[in-house]
């Protein structure tokens, strides 16, 4: 017989494992030699999360400019209780989890509903994860919590095996870092892992006003720059390159017609940068740009449509007064 203790402590535990791909993704050698090889020049923004990135995404998020995470946290915090009722987890998964500071809305209100049992968080970024587990096992000593490290975009269907109900989170508006047809694959891949009683509760930000809307991704500190530079040195480590991120500068416009933030690197000088591992260099004429990331924004009807297109009902779409960032609740058609 197991004591109450040991029960305790098995359930307070925390594990951090890879989440093993169900198909093969490239790695960043072959991303750059594709990305570089396409005009303009483009890397997909996975690569911005080494322990430093996701330390200055966290620095993001407390800039007075940077209003999403805090509009997402105000929804969660007023909404929570409701969203959590009608859910019902016994199992909370987080794809893209980073440091779950906003998940504590959710999982106090589960706390005070009853019924949670586990949280997986799921993350390419295994220090956010490590860091999160340490401070949530404290705050929730009921609740196990399965970190799993590795990259949504490699296919879910290596999640451990449950026959519970799980609501499944992608908070951040991480979904428009998704172009339209990257986000319905991912969508579609998401739906084939749920079960009829799963839910999917996802943040994305709304259409406003350019002004804002840049200002949010070129906040007046820097940190924004900061984050987005050291994509250079992420490169610069993982290929061996030599890319001087004292010769490209950030920017990021918003793209109307696209309804799409464009985070950009552009090369302040005319320059060549080798690239170790590829025994390859790159000439980059002066103006030149890296598209580094895009983060769309959504309407009411564009978010429900992306939905119900990649087979998924709305039950419950959250807005808030100022329709800054929407939440929406949703399960299988
Ligand atoms: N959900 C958090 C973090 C958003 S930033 C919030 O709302 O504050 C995006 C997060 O997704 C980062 O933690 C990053 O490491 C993670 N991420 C980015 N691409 C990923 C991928 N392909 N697979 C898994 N995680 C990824
Ligand atoms: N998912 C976030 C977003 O699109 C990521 C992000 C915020 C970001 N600020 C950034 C990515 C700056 C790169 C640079 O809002």
């Amino acid at each position: 017989m197991r004591s109450n203790l040991e029960r305790a402590v098995d359930a307070a535990e925390f594990s951090c494992r890879p989440l093993a791909p169900v198909r093969p993704v490239p790695g960043l050698r072959e991303d750059l030699l594709q990305g570089f090889a396409r005009r303009p020049r483009s890397l997909p923004p996975k690569y911005f999360y080494d322990a430093r990135g996701s330390q200055l995404f966290e620095r993001i998020c407390a800039t007075p400019e940077y209003y999403p995470c805090r509009s997402e946290a105000a929804l969660l915090a007023a909404h929570a209780a409701e969203l959590v009722d009608l859910a019902q987890p016994r199992i909370v998964v987080e794809l893209g989890s980073g440091n779950s500071r906003k998940t504590c809305h959710i999982l106090s209100a589960a706390e005070r509903l009853g019924g949670l049992r586990e949280y997986w968080p799921l993350d390419v970024c295994r220090e956010a994860l490590e860091q999160a587990g340490q401070r949530l096992t404290r705050r929730y000593p009921w609740l196990r919590i399965r970190a799993l490290v590795g990259d949504y975009l490699a296919g879910l269907g290596h999640l451990p095996a449950t026959g519970e109900r799980r609501l499944f989170l992608f908070l951040g508006g991480t979904i428009g870092n998704f172009s339209p047809q990257e986000a319905r694959a991912f969508l579609t891949d998401l739906r084939a892992c749920m079960g009829p009683e799963d839910f999917l509760l996802l943040g994305a930000d709304r259409v406003k006003s350019a002004v804002v809307l840049e200002a949010a991704y070129n906040d007046a500190a820097g940190v924004t720059a900061a984050f987005n530079l050291n994509l250079l040195q992420v490169i610069n480590r993982e290929l061996q390159a030599d890319f001087d991120p004292a010769g490209f500068c950030h920017r990021a416009l918003y793209n109307r017609r696209r309804m799409q933030i464009e985070m950009l690197l552009v090369a302040r000088r005319r320059q060549r940068v080798h690239v170790g591992a590829l025994e390859r260099a790159f000439e980059f004429a002066r103006g030149e740009a890296i598209l580094t990331e895009i983060s769309r924004k959504f309407t009411r009807r564009t978010l429900t449509a992306m939905l119900e297109q990649a087979g998924f009902t709305v039950v419950r779409h959250i807005e808030g007064g100022e329709h800054l960032f929407s939440l929406v609740l949703a399960r299988l058609s």
